[in-house]
């Protein structure tokens, strides 16, 4: 092996930066050369390569995005256009790729590797939604700004004595919406795996008013309903003024945390040494703080097990 490819595929994450820097400071470290892939598996099957250098991830631990830029690419799913990146990869050279990106971009690594392509997946999405792995890059992130903005959000609720419902991301899993809705302190948490009762919501929000609390903050995982819609199913059980919010996109930009920072390089460093045993096919990943190795094929089959313990310790926390 003496060339190696890089791209990263679906929603951006912040972390992915540093984990292109692992990857190709590993690579050139191992007598490799480094290829960035740019738009993911669109780019791969275009032949929009890019020679990188050290220089070139110098300056991007700290960045959010990716520079490599991203796409999702659904037609990468067909035999043809699959056997087209591999000719492109051929043509340049290319002998591995690394792909890091959510369960999709796990796809197309595997195809890859079936094509005689060694590939190894990276977690990047700030879900966390990736079986056999309890963290992917850009999930602490995210968080970090979910929370940063219902702690502004927070300040308005309690002069106006209002209720939240904020929407975080998260199409099928709750994994953003636990972790910040406990961070928040948040009177209820509400998450696509689990059943809810907005009469019980409405009242734990009325109880807390009575109590004495000044305001009150739902937060809702994108992937239940609308934050607007949840609102106004609230207000036909209680009696207080309520405001729906989004927070979207902006919990996929920004500069990467430590721990961010930190895993994605361990997962880059990790995955080039995987390349150079000659393994393929494998996702990385990272249980209890120990990096793993899965097979993709695996990770079809398996689900993502989220920390819903979290719910119950939040849930008494509005025993007030
Ligand atoms: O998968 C990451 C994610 O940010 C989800 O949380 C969200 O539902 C989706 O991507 C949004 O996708 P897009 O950027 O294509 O609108």
């Amino acid at each position: 092996m003496k060339r190696i490819g890089i791209l990263t595929s679906g929603g951006d994450a912040p972390g992915m930066n540093a984990a292109i820097r692992a990857v190709t400071k590993t690579a050139i470290h191992h007598g490799l050369e480094v290829f960035g892939i740019r738009y993911g598996f669109a780019g791969l099957v275009a032949g929009d390569f890019v020679p990188l250098t050290t220089e070139n991830v110098d300056h991007k631990i700290n960045e959010g995005g990716t520079f490599l830029y991203s796409a999702r690419f659904p037609e990468f799913a067909q035999e043809e256009v699959q056997q087209k990146g591999v000719e492109q990869l051929k043509k340049h050279g290319i002998d591995a790729v690394i792909v890091i990106g959510g369960d999709g971009s796990y796809h197309g690594a595997l195809a890859l590797t079936r094509h005689g392509v060694n590939s190894v997946g990276l977690p990047g999405t700030i879900d966390n939604d990736i079986p056999y792995t309890d963290y992917t890059i850009g999930f602490d992130s995210a968080c970090r700004t979910a929370m940063d903005a219902i702690d502004k959000i927070r300040d308005t609720a309690s002069s106006h004595h209002r209720v939240f419902v904020v929407n975080v991301m998260g199409r099928e899993c709750g994994d953003i919406a636990m972790r910040v809705g406990v961070a928040s302190g948040a009177d209820a948490i509400v998450i696509p795996e689990r059943s809810y009762d907005v009469k019980e919501i409405a009242e734990t929000l009325t109880r807390g008013f009575a109590d004495g609390k000044d305001h009150g903050i739902i937060v809702l995982a994108e992937g239940v309903m609308a934050a607007d819609k949840f609102k106004d199913e609230l207000l036909k059980y209680g009696d207080f003024d309520a405001r729906a919010n989004v927070l979207a996109h902006m919990q996929r930009g920004g500069s990467p945390t430590v721990t961010d920072r930190v895993n994605a390089t361990k997962m880059g460093n990790y995955a080039v040494k995987l390349l150079l045993d000659g393994k393929g096919g494998l996702a990385v990943g990272m249980e209890n703080g120990e990096l793993n190795t899965h097979d993709i094929l695996d990770l079809f089959d398996g689900k993502h097990q989220g920390d819903y313990a979290l719910l119950d310790v939040n849930e008494e926390m509005t025993k007030y």
